[in-house]
């Protein structure tokens, strides 16, 4: 492990990304020691003119529940003294040269330093003043340390509208940057069951000659939230739920599901594998989409009353390789819906020549479920207990809270955040993988700006338009009718 000074340089101190994911993220690092207080400082930058005392007291707040508040007293107060400010225009010279003197100074003063620093910038700003900020830190604060070290930016989506605006800005902060410096987040990355996917595709026996279109029938990536656009709606409807959700969050995860098998499990070997697949992917037809507007998401007053902006949408992405000619990929997002969930559910063929004419009872599906409540579970069917001979839906069920009762599961922008410390790219998004990622959407996003494809209202708290499930059902996507999974409760 590396040592000597730290910087973590927040900018876009006082947003609410930093408020609400980077200081917590970095709050439980520290708490759990992986910020060592001698070498580390945590510097804000933004534009407001305030105190370091006034930045600490805005964000102490998301630190701590109240649950454990007082367990962490201690270390809460050490880790808002490591919080130093800095305000300033996020392209001015000035403003820039003072956080690099004060990054300096702190340097200098820790006393493991020896000279060499690390600087990790974490820009939680909107990607139009990238380009401008990405400048002042390359001239003015970049690490000058002859004995070692590394300056590093961290970017969070979105990058870009489209292919071409998020390639502009690729060249411009590439300009600037080389690729190993540049930490590109999708936090789904950074979730326990996604990190997971590798593992239990290529460590398992039993999922190796299964997970391929000869056995699985479909598969589908599912996001749902029972909240709508809340507060948000300026950003939202410039981007919608393909650009917010779908086109970073959902398809990396298909990426893990959908990738052959990389040589090793060096970053580059993963990233390989992932921008192969989503070379693959063949353009998305109008006829496999389904989109939808929410209810009342127009009475936003930042929102056009016009807006065409999806809230809720399907689609199917088709992968054209030998493993996955003909399975259907269903990619699903919506916000105010009935519930809170994210999974990923590979639904298996029919057992051919069935004996116990059991098949309208439901196929084998196995379902990773992110969150809430972390778990995979198998469906299978089984002979129902008791002395007659009958089926009945049941499963194999790993619950995370009851199977690792003691172990806490960090938040995503822990581990991503702790990735960028140790120079750790495997769950950052590279170039060429954005690039591919893009070329995917971005048609069918032209056109539904253009307002060629429409989205149909639904009803706040539903399952979203009566139209995904059609189009479900004609990819085949065969539903079970009376199971439900229970998730354990404890
Ligand atoms: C963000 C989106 O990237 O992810 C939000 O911009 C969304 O709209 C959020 O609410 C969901 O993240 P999570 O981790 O709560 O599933």
């Amino acid at each position: 492990t590396e040592t000597g000074s730290l910087s973590i340089i927040v900018l876009g101190a006082s947003g609410d990304l930093a408020k609400k994911k980077t200081f917590p993220a970095l709050f439980n690092l520290f708490h759990q020691g992986f910020l060592n207080p001698d070498e580390v400082h945590i510097f804000g930058y933004a534009r407001s003119k305030i105190t370091d005392e006034e930045l600490r007291d805005k964000i102490r707040g998301y630190l701590v529940d109240e649950k454990n508040a007082s367990k962490k007293t201690e270390a809460l107060s050490k880790f808002l003294k490591l919080i130093k400010y800095v305000s300033g225009p996020y392209d001015s010279e000035e403003g820039f040269k003072r956080l690099d003197k004060a990054i300096s100074e702190h340097e200098i003063s820790k006393k493991t330093a020896e000279g060499s620093s690390r600087r990790l910038f974490y820009l939680a700003l909107p990607p139009s003043v990238y380009p401008p900020v990405s400048k002042m830190i390359k001239a003015w604060c970049t690490n000058k340390s002859d004995l070692g070290g590394w300056t590093r930016i961290v970017v969070e989506k979105p990058f870009g509208k489209d292919l071409e605006s998020a390639e502009q800005l690729s060249s411009q902060i590439g300009a600037l940057f080389e690729e190993p410096q540049i930490y590109r987040i999708d936090h789904y990355l950074g979730k326990e069951l996604v990190q997971n996917m590798l593992v239990l595709r290529f460590a398992n026996r039993l999922f190796l000659p299964l997970w391929n279109r000869d056995n699985i029938a479909n598969v589908q990536i599912v996001f749902r939230e029972d909240f709508g656009t809340e507060g948000r709606g300026g950003y939202f409807d410039e981007y919608g739920i393909i650009r917010d959700i779908i086109q970073n969050h959902l398809l990396q995860v298909l990426c893990l599901v959908a990738m052959e098998k990389p040589i090793s499990l060096k970053p580059e070997h993963i990233r390989d594998e992932k921008v192969k697949v989503l070379q693959s992917v063949i353009p998305i037809k109008d006829e496999e989409v389904v989109l939808g507007q929410y209810e009342g998401y127009r009475d936003d007053p930042t929102v056009p009353n016009d807006s065409n902006t999806p809230t809720f949408a399907t689609t199917i992405l088709r992968i054209n390789n030998e493993r996955w000619e003909g399975v259907p990929f269903i990619l699903k997002a919506g916000k105010a819906m009935s519930s809170k969930k994210a999974d990923i559910r590979i639904q298996f063929k029919d057992v051919p020549g069935d004996i116990f004419k059991c098949q309208n009872q439901g196929r084998n599906e196995f379902v990773i479920r992110l969150q809430p409540s972390e778990a995979m579970y198998m469906k299978l069917t089984v002979k129902q207990p008791g002395l007659e001979m009958q089926t009945v839906q049941s499963e194999l069920d790993l619950s995370y809270k009851q199977r690792y009762q003691d172990v806490s599961i960090p938040e995503a922008y822990e581990r991503l955040i702790l990735d960028t410390i140790r120079g750790d790219q495997q769950h950052f998004v590279r170039r060429d993988e954005l690039k591919a990622a893009w070329e995917i959407f971005t048609p069918l996003l032209h056109r539904i700006d253009k307002g060629e494809v429409k989205s149909v209202p639904y009803k706040q708290g539903s399952r979203g338009p009566a139209e995904a499930d059609q189009l479900l059902k004609k990819a085949g996507y065969m539903q079970t009718h009376g199971y439900i999974w229970i998730p354990p409760t404890l």
